[in-house]
This record gives C-alpha cells, sequence and structure tokens, in this order.
C-alpha cells in the first residue's frame, strides 16, 4: 500500500511537472458584477461559463440577484458588449486582478516581516499549509484539550489534518464539526478556523463563554481540507478552486471537492467537465480528500450535532439541500438555527447577512459536504454552509479582513451552538 502510494505520487508530480505553469498572471483581468432580469440573460451567463469566457466568483441565483465573474482584458469588449444589450449592465467592481493579488502579497510580507522577532502565531496574517499544520500539532502538543490527528492524505500525499478540543473522552459529548478551505482560493476561510481553534483550544477556563462552549460540545476542526489546492493557491495560480487530481484530460487537472460527495452526486449544479470549475470527479468519492471528511463522519457518528462548512465569499448562510428546489422535512428547525446565526453574526459588525436554502431560492449544487452531512447516514439537521462576508476583495482579501471576519463569523457559529435542540 505505501510503495503504491509512492508510485502514484512520482507519477503524478512527474506529469503534473511537465504542465505545470508557472505562476498564473491575472494582468488586466476584471471582476465584473451583473443583475440578470431575464432568463436569457442568465442563458447567456451560463453560456460564456460553459465556453471557458468567464469564471464565476458569485454564481448567479436566479433573475435580480447580482452574480460577478473574473474575465481577461481581451475578451471583457466583447462580453461585456454582449451582456449591455441583454440589460444584464455589468460593472466593474475590480479592474486589475493581478494589482489586487500582488497588494495582498505584499501586506502578506510585510507583516511577517514585522512580526519576524515574535515566536506567536499571528492570527492577522495568512498562512502557508505547513504553517497551519505546525501551529495544530504545537498547540496538540502543548494543551491537554486538544487532539491531533491526521483523517487521510491529499492527492499528493499531504496529510489533512484534524484538531479536537475536549474537555473528557470520545463518544461522550455531541459534537460540532468545522470544515475550511475545501475551495482552494477561499483562504479567509483557514484564517477563521484556524482562529476559532485558537479562541476554543485557549479560551477554556478563561473566558465564561468559551469553557460553557467546550463543557457541553466537542469540537472537531479541519482547517485546510484541501491542502494541495490551497498550496498550488500560493505556489501558482492565486485563483485555483479544485484539488489537484489529474483527470481525463491532461489540460485540465482538478476535481471540485465540494460537488464529490455522495449527495446526489453527479446532478444539477455540478459538471461532467474536468475543465469546469464544478467538476464533480468520476465517482462520489472518487476523491482522497473527500473520502477524509466522510470517514471523519463516520467515525464519529451519531455524535456529530452540527456541521458547518466554511467558504468565503457573499455573506450568506444556507441549508439543506443544494441540488433539490424541495424543502427537507427539517426546514423549519434549520431555518430557524440559521437564522439566530445570522443576527449574531450582523449584531457583530453591523456586516449584512442572509440566511437561505441553497436550492430553493439560491442555485442548484450536487454533491456538497454539506448536503452529505444531511442525508449521508447521519441525518446532522444543522448542516449548513456559510459564505464569510468581503464584496470588495472578493477571494483576495487584505490580512487586514481576517479577524473581523473570524470574529463576526464565530459569533454566528457560537449563537447556533447555543441554539441546536
Ligand atoms: C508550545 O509551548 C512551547 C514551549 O512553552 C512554546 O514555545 C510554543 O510557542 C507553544 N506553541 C503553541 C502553538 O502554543
Ligand atoms: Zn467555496
Amino acid at each position: 500500500m505505501q510503495v503504491l502510494h509512492v508510485v502514484c505520487l512520482l507519477a503524478a508530480l512527474g506529469l503534473s511537472a511537465a504542465i505545470l505553469p508557472k505562476s498564473v498572471d491575472y494582468t488586466g483581468y476584471k471582476v465584473v458584477s451583473v443583475l440578470p432580469k431575464s432568463e436569457e440573460g442568465l442563458r447567456t451567463l451560463e453560456n460564456f461559463e460553459r465556453q471557458g469566457v468567464i469564471k464565476y466568483w458569485i454564481h448567479p441565483a436566479g433573475l435580480n440577484r447580482p452574480a460577478s465573474f473574473q474575465i481577461s482584458s481581451s475578451n471583457f469588449e466583447l462580453v461585456s458588449n454582449v451582456l449591455a444589450e441583454q440589460a444584464l449592465s455589468p460593472i466593474v467592481l475590480i479592474d486589475n486582478i493581478q494589482e489586487l493579488i500582488e497588494k495582498q502579497n505584499k501586506e502578506i510580507l510585510e507583516r511577517q516581516l514585522q512580526k519576524a522577532n515574535s515566536k506567536a502565531f499571528d492570527f492577522e496574517n495568512f498562512h502557508t499549509y505547513t504553517e497551519l499544520l505546525a501551529f495544530m500539532q504545537e498547540t496538540a502538543a502543548n494543551n491537554s484539550l486538544v487532539s491531533y490527528s491526521v483523517i487521510g492524505q491529499s492527492y499528493e500525499g499531504r496529510d489533512i489534518g484534524q484538531v479536537t478540543v475536549r474537555t473528557g473522552s470520545a463518544g461522550v459529548k455531541q459534537i460540532i464539526f468545522l470544515e475550511c478551505g475545501i475551495h482552494a482560493r477561499e483562504w479567509i476561510t483557514e484564517s477563521t478556523c484556524i482562529w476559532i481553534f485558537d479562541q476554543l483550544a485557549n479560551g477554556y477556563g478563561i473566558d465564561a463563554e468559551i469553557t460553557a462552549l467546550v463543557d457541553k460540545f466537542d469540537w472537531i476542526i479541519v482547517p485546510t481540507s484541501n491542502p494541495d489546492g490551497y498550496e498550488y493557491s500560493w505556489a501558482s495560480d492565486r485563483l485555483w478552486r479544485k484539488n489537484r487530481a489529474l483527470t481525463d484530460n491532461a489540460l485540465c487537472p482538478g476535481v471540485d471537492l465540494n460537488r464529490n460527495y455522495d449527495a446526489n452526486f453527479g446532478g444539477d449544479g455540478s459538471s461532467p467537465l474536468p475543465c469546469s470549475e464544478t467538476y464533480h470527479g468520476v465517482s462520489a468519492f472518487s476523491e482522497s480528500e473527500a473520502v477524509a471528511i466522510r470517514d471523519s463522519l463516520a467515525a464519529n457518528r451519531g455524535f456529530v450535532k452540527a456541521f458547518v462548512s466554511i467558504h468565503s465569499y457573499g455573506g450568506i448562510w444556507m441549508s439543506p439541500y443544494g441540488y433539490i428546489k424541495e424543502l427537507p422535512l427539517e426546514y423549519d428547525e434549520m431555518y430557524r438555527v440559521m437564522a439566530i446565526g445570522c443576527e449574531a453574526i450582523t449584531a457583530t459588525y453591523g456586516t449584512p447577512f442572509e440566511y437561505a436554502n441553497e436550492a430553493a431560492i439560491l442555485y442548484l449544487t450536487s454533491g456538497t459536504t454539506r448536503d452529505y452531512a444531511y442525508v449521508g447516514g447521519d441525518n446532522i439537521i444543522y448542516a449548513y454552509t456559510i459564505e464569510t462576508r468581503g464584496k470588495a476583495y472578493g477571494f483576495v482579501p487584505p490580512p487586514s479582513e481576517i479577524l473581523e471576519t473570524a470574529i463576526e463569523t464565530w459569533n454566528g457559529i457560537k449563537a447556533m451552538a447555543y441554539n441546536v435542540l
């Protein structure tokens, strides 16, 4: 098994090295917002997306809800003319994505230099996969409430680390399970999960609220559930979304892990095409990263009270189902608790936050982690996706956005935890 794994890894590295692009340059790439007002307008967007001319940042969610996408400068004129003809009134949100990326890089480096003499983990900066894992392991070594475990390996052989914060032994209390980073470019979700982890691990016995929440629940956190994609987004393509598995198309590696779960796998809102950003893979759980979360849920079956998959961005809290417009049996209860969570988020800094059933109100998605948590045998009613705040910077926020994002998201999750039945 071990030998086979190494051979696969080398083959993978050999092949991907041949096609590995240098750092992808987004000079002139724009992010454009549109407001679809007709079905025809929506179809036009879908066509551009299928042809690879645009890539969504915010997926269209029906009429009169803003969507946004990235587009190269060479396609911009033509596409915005077509969209304007369809009354989609394109508005440029970000004029040059590369500038934003370089600004983010510069700010990360500046903070690193400022903190160079401090050994403490800097929660207000972005961190690599290696740094995140080191922090999780060190905290586990220092703190008797925390344990670190490896729940699986990524396609390229990186450990998928999980931390548990619990006072007693396993199999007694109910669990709140948080997963971050399944989409590689959504860096602020890693930052949010690692901050929450620190609050739980180091606030016990000091902060009354944290103490109560750790007394009541065990907390399981997987801060970086797509390590290869995350590393790739640091090294090569800041806007990478999927994992890094090879596919049938050598030019288009990567499976969207949040379409690879066994919850209406292959259905609406996922793609059979490897070049698509929502490529679902060859079969449910074809990807080891998805298997890792599945197995961790299975290992805790019967105990997971709430499962939250944290994404960026958009300021929205979503419930099952993603794949069918019909509302789940327990929808009233799902709705009650997500309303409370959203209120707590907004109460923090006034950030507008919506909550909605994903398929009925927004758009269809099949094979998601969240829906699997609900329908995949665990029947976790409090199974949610949170898209954190942040419209101005999209996927490339400055480090100065981290703390408020983490604090308000945590307030939402705490409110959820207090109110689950
Ligand atoms: C763990 O403890 C060591 C020794 O006291 C300390 O140097 C280190 O910063 C601690 N690490 C974390 C993550 O708490
Ligand atoms: Zn996402």
